[in-house]
């Protein structure tokens, strides 16, 4: 490619990149709470496909699987482990309390679920399973609050 059309391309991308960048960038700030709700609708669909068992325990996997990314995500974008010394709001640290009692409901609910298909009874799985959505939902909920606390 010769200077000239190199510039040109530079030019290009430029133009459509700003645009875009003045779509996202105040689109950014709602991400993290749009995607929150968004695994815990996956979660939601995944409940119905519990008579088809390899799909539901795949489909619950995976949204374990992007709960982690997302956690990841706001770790990098954020620095959220740094921020935990200095002052926070009170639903900030409902929502980091809850978070954490997950990393223990996690393991336990997919354990659960192997023993389910492996014959074990359903009552442990399904109170897990419906005390897991409840703390799920609360979960993005105090995100939001805990966002707006931030901003007054
Ligand atoms: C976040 C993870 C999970 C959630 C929230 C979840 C949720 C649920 C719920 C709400 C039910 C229905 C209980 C009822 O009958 O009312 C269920 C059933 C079941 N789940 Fe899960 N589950 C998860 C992961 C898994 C995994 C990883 C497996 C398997 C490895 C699994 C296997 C099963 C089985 C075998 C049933 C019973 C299906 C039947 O009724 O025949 N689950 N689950």
């Amino acid at each position: 490619m010769n200077i000239g059309a190199q510039g040109l391309a530079i030019a290009g991308a430029a133009l459509t990149l700003g645009p875009v960048r003045r779509v996202i960038g105040p689109m950014k700030e709602y991400l993290f709470p749009i995607l929150n709700f968004g695994v815990f609708v996956w979660f939601c669909i995944g409940v119905p496909m519990k008579r088809r068992v390899p799909l539901h325990a795949g489909w619950m996997t995976l949204g374990f699987a992007m709960d982690t990314a997302l956690l990841l995500f706001i770790e990098l974008d954020r620095s959220a482990i740094a921020q935990l010394g200095g002052r926070m709001n009170t639903w900030l640290q409902v929502h980091i309390g809850i978070a954490t009692l997950l990393i223990v409901w996690y393991p336990v609910l997919l354990f659960t679920g192997g023993m389910v298909s492996a014959g074990a009874p359903l009552k442990r799985h399904k109170q897990l399973a419906i005390s897991f959505l409840v703390l799920r939902l609360l979960l993005a909920v105090t995100a939001v609050l805990a966002m707006a606390a931030k901003a007054t």
